[in-house]
């Protein structure tokens, strides 16, 4: 099937500053970590990335062990990108990431220089391409020192392989660690991306500040909890998914906060999902808002929450008192 991107892609998507530096990142990018696996329907992820691609999404976010089985994410985008998407690469910032588990043995996670090269390594031959846009040490590791770790993502600018590199995950205090020496080395953290919802605010705990006092981006992801803060738990959870969903905080306690939530997105004419990801970006401090989505209409449901983007303060105070309450 060939395909030709819409022409008015750029219309209606809002492209915000990274920080300090001269990146801009749409306001929603898209996430592949969940339904982008070999074990997925490929039709159904070629056709979310082109219509990502047609509202304006210029940004895939992936890591090394994304898919089942790890990796396959990084294949199947990169086969998307070799097909539909060719011609594209300049218009496109490709990121991934590596700390988590990946292979077996001493060398297949955390922050290694050792595992960060053979990683780096592996994600470009699996997305096919010569440099990603964007490498970040996934999540902080106590044991290797810092320096290292930070030392590696300084190699991959300095190699070619990556243009910009960022942390995930950091805390506050060794976020300041990082940026320090990451600034000592001469290549910035151009970014942070943590986690952040309407039921997930640690970062408002001095992270978010500090960050935009520093002048780094702030991607963050799971604006939807996986799925809590939007319209499918709405009329309870199903009996045979509830042991699988209480796993990853979707219980009928939190649906019930959800159910309250709704009733302020239905009075804002949006759906859950639409606030939920509006509420991350509403007042400028974050720079992009990570999304998820099994479906077209999810992408495009998601997208759409920038039509409605502004929070009367009376809305603001209604939800923090569904929250505290
Ligand atoms: N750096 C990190 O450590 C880290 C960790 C986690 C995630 N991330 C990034 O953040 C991205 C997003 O995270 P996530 O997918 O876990 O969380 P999310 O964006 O909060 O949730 C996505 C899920 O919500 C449901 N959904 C999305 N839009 C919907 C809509 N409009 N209506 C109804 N349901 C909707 C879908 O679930 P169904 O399956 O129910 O359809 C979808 O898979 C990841 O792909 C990844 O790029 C990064």
């Amino acid at each position: 099937m060939h395909y030709f991107p819409n022409k008015n892609r750029y219309l209606e998507m809002k492209y915000n500053r990274v920080g300090k530096s001269g990146l801009k990142l749409p306001a929603i990018s898209a996430g592949l970590w969940q339904h982008f696996g070999e074990t997925d329907v490929y039709a159904t992820c070629r056709d979310i990335i082109c219509r990502s691609f047609d509202l304006g999404i210029t940004h895939f976010d992936l890591a090394n062990n994304y898919g089942n089985p790890p990796g396959s994410s990084e294949e199947i985008f990169g086969k998307i990108l070799r097909t539909q998407l060719q011609g594209y690469r300049d218009e496109i910032l490709i990121t991934t990431k590596a700390g988590y588990d990946m292979w077996e043995g001493p060398y297949g996670e955390w922050g290694s220089k050792k595992y960060l090269v053979a990683s780096m390594d592996q994600s470009l031959k699996r997305l096919g391409v010569e440099y990603v846009d964007m490498f970040y040490s996934h999540r902080f590791d106590p044991e290797t020192p810092l320096e290292e770790t930070m030392r590696t993502l300084d190699l991959f600018v300095r190699q070619g392989k990556a243009l910009y590199v960022g942390i995930s995950n950091y805390d506050l205090e060794n976020t300041k660690k990082a940026v320090t020496i990451l600034k000592e080395l001469g290549t910035p953290c151009l970014i942070h991306q943590p986690s952040y919802s309407m039921l997930n605010r640690w970062i408002e705990g001095g992270l978010l500040e500090y960050l935009r006092k520093e002048g780094i981006g702030i991607i963050t992801f799971q604006p939807m909890q996986r799925g809590l803060l939007t319209d499918t738990y709405l009329e309870g959870i199903p009996s045979d998914k509830a042991a699988t969903l209480a796993e990853i905080g979707i219980t009928e306690e939190r649906v019930a906060l959800a159910r309250k939530l709704n009733e302020v997105a239905k009075k804002r004419k949006q759906t859950l999902a639409q606030m939920a990801i509006a509420w991350v970006l509403r007042d400028g401090k974050v720079t992009s808002v990570l999304v998820g989505a099994s479906t077209v209409s999810q992408i495009e449901d998601n997208v759409a929450a920038l039509n409605n983007g502004t929070f009367s303060p009376e809305e603001l105070t209604q939800i923090d008192s569904i929250l505290k309450a």
